[in-house]
């Protein structure tokens, strides 16, 4: 084998990469990430204001690093720079929210047991019938909406939030308040959908997301506390009563848990929903195929997961010197995980542009992999599923009416307005 390398990542590429408005690019931001895979897979970013990073951009290095948690830790979440890193120590974002998916060997996996069994797809059964009937309710809403209507605004932005809160155990008429905070909290870079509904500088962005886990902490301590004294089948009730090292769980990780689920059941599912409706729109044949065998359903979930990939990225940090692609990543260098560009890499999927709804194997990475790897995906698989079974028999055509565009950010996000037109029987 060669000696190991360092190859540098030219500063506009990087920056396209870190910045959260390539992400509202789309489609151009997919030609620069096929330019990244093509000439610099595994590359070095140094550009100012950030900590240097590493573009893990093929399928199989994003699985070589994510399977590694020993090596590559969690607890950055996307790349952020310098700036907004300072921002959040000081408005005190660190103290308030610890969750899972930024936690490391050991208690990463000590945490993730308490609640893995229960997102299982034998335990989820019993809540398909509840699905199901808010499934319908929105599909009887698109109805009443008469024939156009904007899909994420009027329909995907509410039903995964108010599946999660019916897992969760809290109350369907809070759903307006939890879908401004996660709106909040995920749409921070785009001034339609953070709290000032402005630009905003690093530091009041960083304040805002502060209050937005302020007010999602005393909202579910209510909950939690209710929950230990009466528990029910709810998935606050698992989590409130769980101990950790033989002592109950502490209410700051409990809360951790559930805004989570919360926050990372919600944006990512309705970014899945209505990229496959956006899909279906531009593909009529496939809407077609799926019209007249609805046994392809399943593999259309699969699909449009694979085609929006709303976990835009990850970010991880190298705990020790080690060798990845042939290149030299050193002891506390960044690696960015860019799941877009995995989950279009030619070398992983036959046809990576096009929108194939029986797309067989379709071993996609928008769950992310390894020992990260969503723990809420059966979930999320099961209502995109019942969502589609409810829609398809009843949609008779649907098309775009205007067009469609996507949240500004490198995190969480997808389609942000997605006019239609369609016919419901
Ligand atoms: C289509 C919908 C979804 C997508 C695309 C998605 C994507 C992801 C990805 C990529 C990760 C890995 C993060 C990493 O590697 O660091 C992840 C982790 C996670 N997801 Fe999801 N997710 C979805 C739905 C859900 C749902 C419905 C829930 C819960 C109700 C959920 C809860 C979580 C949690 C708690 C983690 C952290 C797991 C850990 O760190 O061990 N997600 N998700």
């Amino acid at each position: 084998m060669n000696e190991p390398t360092v190859a540098r990542l030219p500063d506009d590429l990087a920056r396209t990469v870190a910045d959260p408005k390539s992400y509202a690019e789309w489609d151009s931001l997919h030609e620069t990430l096929k330019l990244i895979r093509r000439d610099y897979p595994f590359a070095r970013a140094t550009i100012e204001n950030y900590n240097p990073f590493w573009v893990a951009s093929t399928y199989k290095d994003i699985q070589e690093v994510a399977k590694n948690n020993d090596v590559f830790l969690s607890g950055l979440g996307p790349l952020i720079d310098n700036d907004t890193v300072k921002a959040a120590k000081a408005a005190g974002q660190e103290a308030t929210f610890r969750s899972i998916v930024a936690m490391n060997p050991p208690d990463h996996d000590k945490y993730r047991k308490l609640a893995q069994w229960w997102f299982q797809p034998k335990n989820l059964r019993p809540l398909e019938n509840r699905i199901r009937g808010i499934a319908r309710d929105y599909i009887d809403k698109l109805a009443d909406l008469g024939g156009t209507c904007d899909f994420v605004k009027d329909i995907a932005y509410h039903y995964p939030l108010l599946v999660v809160m019916n897992a969760l155990g809290v109350p369907a008429a809070d759903e307006p308040r939890i879908l401004k905070w996660t709106q909040q909290y995920f749409g921070n870079n785009d001034a339609e959908l953070n709290r000032t509904s402005s630009s905003v500088s690093v530091q009041e962005s960083a304040g805002s997301v502060a209050d937005v886990i302020r007010e999602t902490n005393a909202y579910f301590k209510v909950f939690s506390d209710a929950r230990r004294r009466e528990p029910t089948d709810d998935l606050i009730s698992v989590i409130a009563n769980s101990t950790i090292d033989g002592e109950s769980i502490s209410d700051v990780d409990a809360m951790g848990y559930y805004i989570s689920a919360a926050f990372a059941g919600h944006d990512t599912t309705s970014s899945s929903v209505s990229g496959g409706m956006w899909a279906l729109c531009e593909n009529p044949d496939q809407f077609e195929r799926v019209k007249a065998d609805l046994s392809l359903i399943p593999s259309l979930v699969e699909e449009s997961i694979r085609w929006t990939t709303p976990i835009h990225q990850f970010t991880r940090i190298a705990a020790a010197d080690c060798v990845v692609h042939n290149q030299q990543v050193k002891k506390g260098d960044w690696v960015v995980l860019c799941f877009p560009s995995g989950n279009r890499d030619e070398a992983a999927f036959d046809k990576p542009f096009e929108f194939i709804i029986d797309r067989k194997p379709n071993r996609h990475i928008g769950f992310g992999y390894g020992p990260h790897i969503c723990i809420g995906m059966h979930l999320a698989r099961m209502e995109m599923r019942i969502f589609f079974e409810e829609l398809i028999p009843r949609l008779k055509s649907v098309s775009l009416a205007g067009i469609p565009t996507r949240t500004i950010t490198n995190f969480v996000g997808g389609p942000k307005s997605l006019p239609i037109r369609y016919e419901l029987s």
